[in-house]
């Protein structure tokens, strides 16, 4: 895997990430149409893209393109650039698209920049990130070694003197632990979550499915969730919370080490094992995960 860009670099990806996220942000909420329109589907009928993750991803991929000519992109909606520098920017530019279709206001634009092929589960990590949550009206950044923090979105207040630490929660006890979680969009793989959590919800305090991993992941970065576990998500959906999480003092893995498609988990040191034993630790041998 590619090394960690220099302490002035990063500063500087950690900026820019801030600076994209809160755009594309206040674009997607902002200019929400009174009638959002389904652009297209993807892996199910119910797995809509809209005008608007088309428009945002257009936005982010310029800025990136006028910012960072050398890097690489990939993005929810397509966006595919080769880069020469070693760092690509994975973005989401609507995660929780369903909720923006509906108009629930649990929405993000996820940005981070990653070493390593984001393409390929366990090769790459983040090391700059930004998720920002406009109807909320902040933005949460982190860069590798740095810590995370957040910050209100509003232009007047766009200013580091008011940015607050983020930490994960100290819960240790899976059965007073709050998790969220999602599912995915294809009718089988939706049936497996299912069965799953038949298992799961005894043993927590109880689930969120908020309908957005990039502000789950930020939830447990700022220990307003204790724990996140979920299936089947892509690097886009990951790449900025992974890092929040672990820049809150959390750990984020998988089935392995890594998080991936097959399962992430995220939470405080105390709980990231109970949670992936508990998603993990199940009799069917054909089953690693979900
Ligand atoms: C989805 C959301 C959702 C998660 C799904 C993702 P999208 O992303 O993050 O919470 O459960 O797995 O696909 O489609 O809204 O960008």
């Amino acid at each position: 895997m590619d090394h960690v860009p220099d302490p002035e670099l990063l500063v500087e990806l950690e900026r820019l990430c801030t600076e994209l996220a809160f755009r594309a942000g206040r674009f997607i909420h902002d200019e929400r149409p009174g009638h959002v329109r389904v652009a297209d589907t993807k892996s199910s009928e119910t797995d809509v893209v809209t005008i608007m993750d088309r428009r945002s991803e257009q936005l982010l991929h310029d800025l990136v393109r006028q910012a960072r000519p050398e890097d690489g992109i990939l993005g929810e909606e397509g966006a595919h650039v080769s880069g020469r520098s070693g760092l690509t920017w994975v973005i989401d530019p609507i995660d929780g698209t369903v909720n923006y279709l509906y108009d629930i206001p649990a929405y993000a634009v996820s940005v981070a920049v990653v070493v390593g092929d984001p393409e390929t589960p366990g090769a790459w990590r983040p090391v700059a990130a930004a998720v920002s949550d406009p109807c909320r009206g902040v933005v949460h950044h982190a860069r590798r070694g740095g810590g995370a923090w957040t910050r209100p979105d509003r232009p007047d207040e766009h200013d580091t003197g008011r940015d607050r630490r983020l930490a994960v929660s100290a819960e240790a006890r899976l059965g007073r632990a709050l998790l969220a979680t999602g599912f995915g969009y294809e009718a089988q793989v939706r049936a497996r979550q299912a069965e799953v959590l038949r298992e799961v919800l005894p043993r927590v305090r109880d689930i969120r499915r908020i309908g957005s991993a990039a502000l789950d992941l930020a939830r447990v970065a700022e220990g307003t969730v204790d724990a996140y576990a979920e299936s089947g998500i892509n690097a886009w959906d990951l790449a900025a919370g992974w890092l929040l999480v672990e820049e809150a003092g959390g750990r984020v893995v998988g089935v392995g080490e890594h998080p991936g498609p097959s399962l992430t988990v995220a939470a405080g040191p105390a709980l990231v094992e109970p949670v992936r034993t508990l998603f993990t630790g199940r009799t069917d041998p054909d089953r690693d995960a979900w």
